[in-house]
């Protein structure tokens, strides 16, 4: 069964995201990831089997693995669990939901990079600076850094994050929590990027959203999922250019072939490109849990 939308839920909406449904149970909320893709921030119409699934999945997976380092939001992904007669959509939301506390975010995406890409490989050649730190001369991109690097943003309601220095998020935040997230970050990047080397995959940034139960740091949202991650495969990792990205490498490689100005609408995904994306997502599954998406 693919999931497009979930208008069979009667119940307040939270956010509809890009992927993702939430709903608001009070104290709790119900996260539903969708087999929804999007590239370029464009929304496709086809769907992708299993990604939800494989998203929702590996989110759980790691909150579990981490848990010893920072507790997190989870409640259950069982749907026998869910309130408000939500169980009996087990069919539809087994493998794809999460029941999680309701907390208070706090307004800040804490980002970790181990690796030279994105926002901090244009702030690197324009200034040799990555989150406002001096690096080494004669870096290229998806280099490693010499150590993971926190490098924290705002989180904007509209247009993009603005990217800021540890000592601004200190400024926002106060001195405890700023040191408490920017620690709780590194050990989650540096637990979980030697795992997943472990299993063929370099974890080359991540970002995390955080927030507070009864005062109490917690990490929320999504974790470590392609997501909210760039995952390189360590065969084909080859600094000095752009890396395929694990899951998404299919899409925008063919994407590239198309006259198309990345704007919406979005251009009709072939069988051919589903399926190997869905093929792709349930290879990043099974290479960290070592199990197969049911
Ligand atoms: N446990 C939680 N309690 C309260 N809010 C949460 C919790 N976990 C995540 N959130 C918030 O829920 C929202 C989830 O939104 P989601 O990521 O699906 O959509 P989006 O960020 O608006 O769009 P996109 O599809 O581009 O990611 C985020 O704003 C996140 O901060
Ligand atoms: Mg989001």
């Amino acid at each position: 069964m693919m999931i497009k939308d979930t208008d069979f839920i009667d119940l307040p909406v939270f956010i509809k995201g890009k992927v993702r449904n939430v709903y608001d149970l009070g104290d709790s909320l119900l996260m539903i990831v969708t087999d929804r893709i999007s590239a370029f921030d464009v929304v496709f119409d086809e769907l992708i089997p299993d990604k939800g699934k494989v998203l929702s999945s590996i989110s759980a997976f790691w909150f579990d693995f981490t848990k010893d380092i920072i507790p997190n939001h989870v409640i259950s992904t069982d749907p026998k669990d869910y309130p408000m007669g939500l169980d009996k959509f087990e069919k539809e939301l087994k493998g794809r939901s999460m029941l999680v506390k309701k907390v208070d975010m706090l307004p800040a995406e804490c980002i970790v990079r181990g690796y030279l890409e994105g926002s901090a490989l244009k702030e690197y050649k324009a200034n040799g600076t990555v989150g406002g730190i001096k690096m080494p001369e004669g870096m290229v991109q998806g280099d490693k850094l010499p150590e993971p690097l926190f490098t924290p943003s705002t989180k904007e309601e509209t247009g993009h994050d603005i990217n800021i220095t540890y000592d601004q998020l200190k400024e926002l935040l106060g001195e405890e929590d700023a040191t408490a997230l920017h620690d709780a970050a590194i050990a989650l990047y540096n637990k979980v990027s030697e795992f997943a080397l472990t299993k063929g995959l370099i974890l080359a940034d991540t970002k995390f959203e955080f927030g507070k139960i009864d005062g109490k740091l917690v990490v929320a949202d999504e974790m470590f999922t392609p997501d909210s991650s760039r995952f390189w495969d360590v065969n084909d990792y080859e600094p000095g250019h752009a890396q395929k990205s694990f899951d998404k490498q299919y899409l925008r490689e063919w994407l590239e072939t198309l006259d198309w100005d990345k704007t919406y609408p979005a251009p009709t995904l072939p069988e051919e490109v589903i399926k190997k994306t869905s093929e792709k997502y349930k290879e990043c599954y099974s290479r960290i849990t070592g199990k197969e998406i049911e």
